[in-house]
């Protein structure tokens, strides 16, 4: 098999020299005459030449490449929050390399580790186990540009962020306009502070309404469909006439876990999750939810990273994106005691 393209069969072709390819396909060759630059990228295009990426960082000085650390991509809010980042960064030139981290603090200091080798320009972390001491370590060390958001807690630095106590107020408010009193609240085992926020909201719109926080209402389990499913019996135990979910994952889990127990939603029990995934709206029935404007924070995610890596003194920017009740399906009046 023949061997790669090189810059030099491009310059060979052209019958200019190596520095003229080269500065030509940088972005670099205004110097040069219309025809020269114009004979050089049909060359290009004719020999399918692709330079090679580590040659070019060398010349420009970036690698074009961000790393993304997200809990789990399998989950559609990250892979959705991916989708924005992606987008943004695909305008701005920019290649993401996605690492999901499963809540490890080795294997995400790890992945930290191996993105700065890659020499990434910057690094979006989602995931709640990059702490303050591998930030020092290696991020601030490095001066590599971060920005920290959602399940990771540490506040500092450029931030895109959501009401998590609000939306979980607005979730409870519904539920409490419908008439339900006894509701019951399917969390997630750690927490993070994102979700702790949900948590505290929780308990504050129940006593804003008179209403007594029971322990016993809140069920842990873990952050995902099986989680939601896995949870289902204990819902069913606390008699609860409602259920708000931490997020849609669980909720969905969840609705698969009612049904093998005979019971209906919402006639049985409503559900509100938490998040308006795209899957919130194709489950029988749809679901009612708080929605977060996940592929926004991608975009916006990365407009300020990228802002960041530009003026690395900049003053920090934070952005707070708001979230908003969706009602669907899953909630409806109680009319029991
Ligand atoms: O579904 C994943 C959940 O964890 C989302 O609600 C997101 O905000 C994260 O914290």
């Amino acid at each position: 098999m023949k061997g790669k393209v090189r810059i030099v069969d491009v310059a060979k072709k052209a019958g200019v020299s190596v520095t003229t390819v080269s500065q030509i396909l940088n972005g670099k060759g205004s110097r040069f005459s219309q025809e020269t630059q114009e004979r050089v990228r049909q060359v290009r295009d004719e020999l399918g030449y692709v330079p090679d990426f580590n040659a070019r960082n060398l010349i420009v000085g970036s690698a074009k490449t961000i790393g993304i650390i997200i809990p789990n991509i399998a989950n559609p809010f990250f892979s959705t929050f991916v989708r924005g980042v992606e987008t943004a960064a695909q305008a701005g030139d920019f290649i993401p390399l996605i690492l999901s981290g499963d809540g490890n603090p080795d294997l995400e200091r790890q992945y930290v580790e191996q993105l700065i080798q890659r020499t990434v320009d910057g690094l979006i972390i989602a995931s709640p186990s990059v702490d303050q001491a591998t930030i020092d370590h290696f991020l601030k060390a490095n001066q590599i540009p971060y920005l920290l958001i959602d399940q990771n807690p540490i506040d500092e630095g450029d931030r895109v962020s959501t009401d998590d106590f609000e939306g979980a107020k607005m979730a409870v408010s519904h539920l409490l306009a419908l008439g339900h009193k006894k509701i019951a609240m399917l969390s997630c085992y750690n927490p993070a502070l994102n979700q702790k926020q949900r948590l505290e909201g929780y308990k504050a719109q129940l006593l804003e309404a008179g209403l007594e926080v029971n322990e016993q209402l809140i069920i842990e389990s873990s952050l995902d469909k099986k989680g939601g499913y896995n949870a289902s019996e204990a819902v069913i135990k606390t008699g609860a006439s409602a259920v708000f979910t931490v997020n849609d994952e669980m909720a969905i889990g969840l609705y698969r876990g009612l049904g093998e127990h005979g019971l209906k939603i919402p006639t049985d029990i409503s559900i509100v999750g938490y998040d308006n995934i795209d899957l919130a709206e194709y489950v029988s029935p749809k679901l009612t939810t708080v929605s977060q404007p996940v592929f926004k924070m991608g975009q916006v995610a990365f407009k300020l990273l990228l802002d960041r890596i530009n003026n690395p003194h900049a003053p920090a920017q934070r952005v707070k994106l708001p979230v908003e009740l969706v009602i669907r399906d899953s909630s409806q009046r109680y009319y029991g005691q």
